[in-house]
């Protein structure tokens, strides 16, 4: 199993996502950005005494396809600029995760991060993450989607502090929704 977590937009929680993903699936985590976020966090939380208890390659590289590591299961954390990278990584995945919150700045990019899924033919959902129950913005999201007939998996992640201030630290016990979204992502891709 290969996941892409994508979204065109900076800063909507693609690596903190791949991360609780792996955590949960469990799978080997692929940085596929340049900025080495993931693996800079793995080594953060090695010098803290800790692990993620994840492994963690570097691999920005257009031609990641070719150079994989060998594991039943990968998730890739993509870059939201570098496209050469990111479009690799989409077309070699089964599956590319979405995440996105609900303002309108994410769901833009998370849009256009949908058209570049169905491009390159690979099937595509949406995580929705930083996650406030009640509000108006998560109500239009989960509409438009709906009405999109976009594959929305049903775990949320909440907003949280803790999640804030996840970098760079050993995982907390906690899966805040992420052993619910792995569990879904293995359904989804047995289903296919
Ligand atoms: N559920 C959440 N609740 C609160 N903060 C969150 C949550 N998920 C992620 N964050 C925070 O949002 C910020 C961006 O998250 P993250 O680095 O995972 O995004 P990214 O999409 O990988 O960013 P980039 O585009 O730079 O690679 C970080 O400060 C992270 O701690
Ligand atoms: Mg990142």
């Amino acid at each position: 199993m290969i996941l892409a977590v994508s979204n065109l937009k900076g800063g909507t929680g693609k690596t903190t996502t791949a991360v609780y993903l792996a955590r949960f699936l469990p799978a080997m985590v692929v940085d596929a950005d340049p900025q080495g976020s993931a693996l800079g966090w793995s080594a953060a939380a090695a010098e803290e005494g800790g692990d993620l208890g994840i492994d963690v390659v570097h691999l920005p590289d257009p031609k990641l396809a070719e150079r994989l590591p060998k594991a039943d299961r990968l998730v890739i954390d993509c870059s939201p600029r570098d496209h050469r990278i990111t479009d690799a990584a989409i077309a070699v995945a089964d599956l590319v995760v979405i995440p996105t919150a609900t303002t309108a700045a994410d769901m833009d990019r998370t849009w256009a991060t949908l058209d570049v899924a169905a491009q390159l033919g690979t099937p595509a959902a949406v995580l929705l993450v930083k996650v406030r129950a009640g509000t108006r913005s998560l109500a239009a999201t989960v509409e438009a989607l709906a009405d999109e007939h976009v594959t929305v998996l049903e775990a949320r992640i909440p907003q949280r502090e803790a999640l804030a201030v996840a970098w760079g630290r050993p995982l907390p016990p906690e899966p805040y929704g992420y052993d619910l979204a792995a569990a879904q992502i293995k359904e989804l891709l047995h289903a296919r």
